[in-house]
């Protein structure tokens, strides 16, 4: 079976971070490297990413943390919107729960409570049977929201369902947090900005994707309610979140924002998720599972198949019960990849599955 296999494809498609870091913001890195400079943010580089992306939310009172990670941005996020006694309640499939080993929890003291979701999504109904835990002293009080954008199922929220969100959380005193890990897709997908998205519908805290949209490494957090803030500087700092060198994270930043290269990155993964959607589709016995919203395609296929196939251009598997996997694009995947990826697939699936 292997002979049959065309050569693989250059990118990727286990993750959007298995890419390497767009020219751009390497290139960026490199200038930023003149000199020295002041540590912990106190850089002019940072004054303007932090300028920058307040300008892009809309809300001039931000506070912008740039951060290392996106775990350490969601568990900064989080440890301004809740305290030990309280829970954040997020759908079961959350990165902060799932794939997060466990920090918000450990770093807010906060319970993080999962609650089933709709193709990846916290519905407002799903709420409810929480907000009776309101008042109780035997409850964790939940004082927070965590929602992804675009969510771990490669679905996305309208800015209808986050407003939703957000007035279910606000009516109940709670604070709603973002995911960003994928904002920029996300905001590409609906056709629309990161105002429209997460100014205007509510959001309060937002953990804003870079490592994913062609950036080495760092998130930032927006803190767009100013009272969450007060802390913010010093949860950073004790979450381990505070870089030294912080220039270059922000030097990334404005690499990514300048001329819309943050959400042209994004238009292209998701681009290619469509095709490879297509492509992959057309193969007898591959069944795409949603069509993308963004930049990943969820598949079935023979399970035999998949060993040979991650052998050929790995990737991981989603849900092995069902024999479903998932394919990422990112930023640097290109038509070839996709279209070499999807002969692979076919190559490998078509003797299994007959005339
Ligand atoms: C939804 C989501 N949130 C956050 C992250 C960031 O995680 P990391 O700590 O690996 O940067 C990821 C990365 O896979 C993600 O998919």
């Amino acid at each position: 079976m292997t002979e049959a296999l065309p050569p693989p494809p250059r990118a990727s498609f286990a993750s959007d971070n298995a890419a390497g870091v767009a020219p751009e913001v390497m290139e960026a890195l490199v200038a930023a490297n003149a000199g020295p400079a002041l540590a912990y943010g106190q850089d002019p580089w940072s004054a303007a990413a932090e300028d920058a992306l307040r300008d892009l939310v809309g809300v001039p009172d931000a506070e912008v943390l740039m951060c290392w990670g996106g775990t350490g941005a969601n568990v900064v996020g989080l440890a301004l919107a809740v305290q030990p006694w309280q829970a954040v309640l997020c759908v079961d499939s959350a990165h902060i729960v799932v794939d997060e080993c466990g920090a918000p929890a450990r770093f807010t003291g906060a319970t993080i409570v999962p609650v089933p979701h709709v193709a990846g999504k916290l519905v407002p109904e799903a709420l409810a049977p929480f907000l009776h835990w309101q008042g109780v002293e035997h409850h964790p009080q939940p004082g927070a929201v965590s929602i992804s954008q675009a969510t771990e199922m490669g679905t996305v929220y309208t800015v209808d369902e986050v407003a939703a969100l957000a007035e279910v959380a606000h009516a109940h005193d709670m604070v709603l947090h973002v995911d960003g890990a994928r904002i920029a897709n996300a905001l590409v997908a609906s056709g629309t900005d990161l105002r429209t998205m997460v100014r205007d519908t509510g959001v309060d805290v937002l953990t804003f994707g870079l490592t994913k949209d062609g950036a080495m490494y760092g998130e930032a957090v927006l803190v767009l309610r100013p009272e969450l803030a007060r802390a913010a500087r010093y949860v950073r700092k004790q979450a381990g979140q505070l870089p030294s060198k912080a220039r270059f994270v922000a030097a990334q930043v404005t690499a990514l924002l300048e001329g819309d290269r943050w959400l042209a990155h994004a238009r292209r993964a998701n681009a290619l998720a469509v095709r490879l959607a297509e492509r992959v589709g057309a193969v007898p016995g591959v069944e795409v599972v949603r069509p993308p919203e963004v930049n990943s395609v969820f598949a079935t296929l023979p399970a035999a198949a998949i060993a040979p196939l991650q052998g050929w251009s790995f990737f991981w598997p989603w849900d092995p019960e069902r024999s479903e996997v998932r394919w990422m694009t990112g930023f640097a995947t290109t038509e070839d990849d996709v279209d070499r990826f999807a002969a692979g697939v076919e190559a490998v699936v078509a003797p299994l599955v007959g005339p």
